[in-house]
């Protein structure tokens, strides 16, 4: 059996999410600038979709530009800003061929007028697909997530549209940017570090963490299926004994 369709045979989970690190040290290895490995991130973007389509996840959310990001050099900024708009024009035909969504989540108002218009454009144009879902976290960060999601709902009690002792966890997960995306079963981080990075804090409250050694622009199908095996032996009890959940 290929990787792929040994993956299918098991339980995949239903929301992937990725931080892809590591760019900047995987370019330093070679000699070279960090937009190089910015650039090399990307074909490890077009084969991880890919990748995730056939395998049948049905929702991939990845960490593509921090809220925190922004205090980069304005030159590492700038292209990052322009290898998104780029990938966006390169990449629809990829999109519609393997029926995926694209959907993105942050401050979006944040970006660039170039990259926001391209986003916007793309997100249009693939709406009617039905296979996954990807969604690009952009100038995301779940603190003002959070923040964000607070100020939305005080309006609302405001306005006695909401009363407080109605506010549970579905009203604020009605208010998050991710309102239309389940809960992320598998977290995987890249380059080593075991850290969070203000990514997803609410929805990861159950999630499988799965911390990978490798730079992102080294990442490949051995590396998804790795974490994939990985979290397809773990026992997930949310709170339960195994004996509940047999
Ligand atoms: C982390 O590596 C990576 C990023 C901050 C950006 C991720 C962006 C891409 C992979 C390319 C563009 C994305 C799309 C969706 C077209 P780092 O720079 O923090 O690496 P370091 O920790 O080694 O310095």
């Amino acid at each position: 059996m290929d990787t792929i369709e040994n993956l299918k045979a098991g339980t995949l989970p239903t929301h992937l999410a990725i931080i892809m690190d590591g760019n900047g040290r995987w370019a330093r290895q070679r000699g070279k600038m960090r937009i190089f490995g910015h650039e090399n991130g990307v074909k490890a973007v077009r084969e991880t979709v890919e990748n995730c389509a056939k395998i049948g996840i049905e929702y991939l959310t990845l960490y593509a530009f921090s809220t925190e990001n922004w205090k980069r050099p304005k030159r590492e900024v700038d292209t990052l800003m322009n290898l998104l708009v780029s990938s966006l024009k390169k990449e629809l035909k990829t999109l519609d061929k393997n029926n995926i969504k694209l959907n993105a989540i942050g401050n979006i108002q944040s970006l660039p007028k170039k990259a926001y218009t391209e986003l916007h454009e793309v997100i249009e144009k693939t709406q009617k697909n039905s296979g996954m879902t990807l969604t690009l976290a952009l100038s995301y960060g779940a603190r003002e997530e959070i923040k964000h999601a607070l100020q939305e709902i005080s309006v609302k009690v405001k306005n006695n549209i909401i009363s407080p002792e109605n506010i549970d966890e579905t009203i604020i997960n009605n208010h998050l940017y991710t309102h239309n995306l389940p809960d992320v079963d598998l977290l995987i981080r890249t380059s080593g570090e075991h850290r969070i990075s203000n990514f997803l804090l609410w929805q990861i409250a159950y999630a499988e963490l799965y911390f990978m050694e490798v730079f992102w622009p080294d990442f490949r199908l051995e590396h998804l299926a790795e974490a994939i095996k990985n979290y397809q032996n773990r026992e997930r009890r949310f709170g339960k004994t195994s004996e509940q959940l047999n």
